[in-house]
């Protein structure tokens, strides 16, 4: 096995002898590459933003920026990363290196002030630039009253969803935004826009082991799943975006960790006429990008979802798997009546998602099983949407969630499936709610009866988030508030 090695910036760099534990930014800056910065090492500020380059959406390869602090140096065995000293070019000794043209749009325009978090949001500003439709999204579609140059869209088709997962602290965002809106397109000649038209670096079977810890990638599924039968206590890690602030904050150490973000037969997409299959270790991104609004609650939940840059590298087999009671996509994907595909090594089994979770961050998945896929029955509810209540709009946890798929024929509520986060040990589905909608008219009466009940679902506490109160009030006024804007469409 070839010693486990990174390219940055060109440059092949070998990862011992740094721990298997060791993140992409503690690597990047103990090999002198300080432009990477840590800021807040849980995936929260960008700080630490960087280039990947990863498997395409519509181009062979994208360039993906990711929270260097969260993902382990070894996870990217073999692959390609840019970061922020990357993008300028180097010319002769002695002359100034060329900035690149979101470094130079950043300087002209006063972008950084005390600099800190700017290589991050260089970083981020450079992945969108590289995005092969963006500029194709600068025109509104032919028969469509939207333009893209709105609040969230510049001119040029920058979505400022890339830098939802990068904070600033003096410099102020409208400079930043300006900078983002006035990039143009990359030049034929752009190197990194040329990688993007051949193959990504393929995954690499990775052993990496030092001091008694071992960082381990095999080809294939059924190589993993014989591995977990014979290592139960391994730790699983996709995007390493839950894994990653355990490391950091509560100086985890696992024996051994064990990736499954490439493995082929967890990142198949597919819709059938029945159901959508979603790979377990398929990206949030590339969820959001390739169903392009196919699952209308899917698309509402993901500018939701954390920040663009995890994102890109977080899973719903991840977000699942940690059985969290907060995760953002279990109650959007209890309303759809999502079921899990289990895989071990001797075979699968279908979990409803409603049978899955059955305690706090506890499941019915054993350590040798893994979730290979998510399946969404079709045809879709109609009437769906997504509330996460939560005190900062983008980048942040809620403290209430809610997901809402109803099913409403000639007035009357014929289905509804209602699921919640945030209001018991585990994500749940509001029964009694749904049984008080269904076979009922889709009336201001009906709502408010509704409500009531779903007040009463779960058994919320009191934290540093929100009160039982607030959160049980929330509920409530969820239901209130769907009944609004969809009377609303309907007499509009
Ligand atoms: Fe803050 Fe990585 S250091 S997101
Ligand atoms: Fe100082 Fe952004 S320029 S934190």
């Amino acid at each position: 096995m070839v010693a486990a090695r990174i390219t940055v910036n060109g440059k092949e760099t070998p990862l011992s002898p740094a721990a298997p534990h060791t993140t992409v930014l503690d690597l990047l800056r103990e090999r002198g590459l300080t432009g990477t910065k840590e800021g807040c090492a849980e995936g929260e500020c960008g700080a630490c933003s960087v280039l990947v380059a990863r498997p395409g959406v519509n181009k062979p390869t994208d360039w993906v920026a990711v929270n260097a602090c969260l993902v382990p140096a070894a996870a990217l065995d073999g692959q390609e990363i840019i970061t922020s000293e990357g993008l300028a070019t180097v010319g002769e000794p002695g002359t100034r290196p060329t900035l690149h043209p979101v470094q130079e749009e950043m300087a002209v325009r006063g972008g950084s002030q005390c600099g800190y978090c700017t290589p991050g949001f260089i970083c981020s500003m450079a992945s969108e630039y590289y995005r092969p439709d963006r500029c194709a999204h600068a025109e509104p579609a032919a028969g469509s009253d939207a333009h893209a140059d709105d609040a969230e869209h510049g001119p040029n088709g920058f979505d400022l969803h890339a830098l939802s997962g990068n904070l600033c602290r003096c410099t102020g965002y409208r400079p930043i935004r300006d900078a983002a809106f006035a990039v143009g397109e990359p030049t034929e000649d752009d190197p990194l826009a040329q990688r993007r038209e051949q193959d990504p670096p393929a995954p690499v079977a990775t052993e990496y082991a030092r001091d008694g810890a071992t960082f381990l990638r095999k080809d294939t599924l059924a190589e993993t799943l014989r591995l977990l039968r014979e290592r139960p206590d391994a730790v699983v890690v996709a995007g390493s975006t839950d894994y990653g602030v355990e490391v950091n904050i509560r100086s985890r150490r696992a024996e051994c960790v064990v990736a499954i973000d490439r493995l082929p037969e967890l990142r198949e997409l597919r819709v059938e006429s029945d159901h959508i299959e979603i790979g377990a270790a398929v990206t949030l991104t590339e969820i959001e990008r390739r169903l392009d609004g196919d699952v209308p609650l899917l698309a509402e939940l993901f500018p939701q979802f954390a920040s663009r840059l995890i994102r890109n590298s977080g899973t719903l087999g991840g977000n699942l798997g940690t059985g969290s009671p907060i995760g953002d996509s279990p109650p959007v994907l209890l309303a759809l009546e999502a079921s899990l595909v289990l895989a071990d090594a001797d075979g699968e089994r279908v979990v409803p998602l409603a049978e899955y979770f059955t305690g706090y961050r506890q499941s019915v998945r054993r350590p040798d099983e893994l979730i290979r896929a998510v399946r969404i029955p079709r045809p879709l509810s109609p009437v769906t949407a997504f509330h996460k209540i939560a005190k900062r709009r983008f980048d942040d946890i809620s403290s209430v969630a809610i997901a809402f798929a109803l099913d409403i024929e000639g007035g009357t509520v014929r289905k509804a499936r209602i699921g919640l986060g945030g209001v018991a040990a585990t994500p749940i589905r509001a029964l009694a709610t749904e049984a008080a909608l269904e076979g009922k008219p889709w009336s201001a009466e009906t709502a408010r009866a509704a409500a009531r009940v779903l007040r009463g679902e779960g058994t919320p506490m009191s934290d540093h988030r929100a009160s039982s109160v607030y959160r049980s009030a929330m509920l409530g006024q969820s239901l209130l508030k769907l009944h609004a804007h969809t009377t609303e469409a309907v007499s509009s």
